[in-house]
């Protein structure tokens, strides 16, 4: 049996040294935002703009095409925290998620730079095979939290709240996002859902649990959004959309996932808010971009969804390399004198 876990599929039926980081110039740093705390980049275009002085401002310049060259420092020695993105989006720099749900990824993907990690309800389909999100547990999900955990030293840890664990409200919410952070060693929890989820956001900020939205396409309305292929909010969907996100900041996530929505949208939505934007299949403006690891790494195989960028083919690499196993093992090649014990 084929198991094809693509999230595509699913959508039709050292740290330590200091960094070089690329960001472009954010938008939001050239204007007004609703908090009016938004921090301008120093540095972009030869301009020195009105920024606070928070540390970490960028010291690299901008080169011609107006892409920022900072050389700002990511914490070694701890965790990065939610306060660490915010100022990094404060200043113009763009940073990457990607899901995890182990500790061999999750190891690998720190050591490359990504500075925050999602353990998200895709693992239904990515780890368990499921065909969408609905069916993975808070216990399944806990599980692969605690590995990635382990995994990572300085990486941000998200455990995406799953289907059934508080839409019925704020007390669901706090008892399984409590869980994500006890049992499983997360830092911060994501939900889907705009001005109907806030009560439950409210209830996790109030006691501490810093909270990431994610709006446009929502996997787990899989059944009234009729398939998760499209794309959501446009047209005037679109300022039902922004609402959600305004709705959102304002009820105290830290940041806001936005999936699959137009690129004029994601810049929309970005320039509103003062904390960052995530965007998968959001466009280029967005503050930072999240994958599906497996989609990003080429292990998923089938049509993906028009966003993801294959960085690598590592299905046909993992396939070679199971094949030619195989073969020298019906061979009997495999394993010889070098690979066995005297
Ligand atoms: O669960 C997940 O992996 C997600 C991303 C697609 C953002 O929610």
């Amino acid at each position: 049996m084929m198991i094809v876990t693509c999230h595509s599929l699913w959508w039709s039926p050292k740290p330590g040294e200091p960094d070089v980081i690329m960001g472009v110039a954010n938008d939001k740093s050239r204007i007004g935002n609703p908090a009016g705390s938004r921090t301008r980049c120093r540095g972009f275009s030869g301009s020195e703009g009105a920024g606070d002085d928070r540390g970490g401002v960028n010291q690299g310049g901008g080169d011609q095409r107006g892409i920022l060259m900072s050389t700002a420092t990511w914490p070694d020695d701890r965790r990065i925290t939610i306060r660490d993105l915010q100022e990094a989006t404060d200043r113009g720099e763009r940073w990457s998620m990607l899901t995890s749900y182990d500790a061999i990824t999750a190891a690998v993907f720190e050591e490359a730079g990504v500075r925050a990690l999602l353990v998200g309800d895709t693992s239904a389909q990515m780890v368990l095979g499921h065909p969408d999100t609905l069916p993975v547990t808070m216990d399944q999900l806990i599980t692969m939290v605690q590995a990635v955990v382990r995994g990572t030293r300085t990486a941000l840890v998200v455990a995406d709240l799953p289907f059934g664990s508080y839409q019925s409200g704020p007390q669901a919410a706090l008892a399984n996002a409590v869980r994500h952070l006890k049992e499983g060693g997360a830092h911060a929890v994501k939900l889907e859902g705009g001005r109907r989820v806030v009560p439950q956001v409210q209830a996790l900020v109030g006691a501490g649990i810093p909270v990431m939205g994610h709006l446009g396409l929502t996997p787990q309305s899989v059944n009234v959004l009729g398939g998760v292929r499209r794309v959501q909010g446009r047209g005037e969907a679109g300022d039902e959309l922004l609402a959600d996100a305004r709705a959102l900041e304002r009820a105290g996530v830290f940041a806001v996932v936005l999936e699959s929505v137009p690129a004029e949208l994601g810049r929309r939505v970005s320039e509103a808010l003062r904390v960052p934007t995530v965007g998968i299949g959001a466009g280029p403006y967005c503050d930072a971009q999240i994958l599906v690891w497996q989609d990003m790494a080429g292990l998923t195989a089938g049509r993906l969804p028009r966003f993801v960028k294959r960085y690598a083919n590592l299905r046909d690499v993992l396939a070679a390399a199971a094949r030619r196993y195989a073969e020298e093992v019906a061979g009997q090649r495999y394993p010889d004198p070098d690979h066995s014990y005297a």
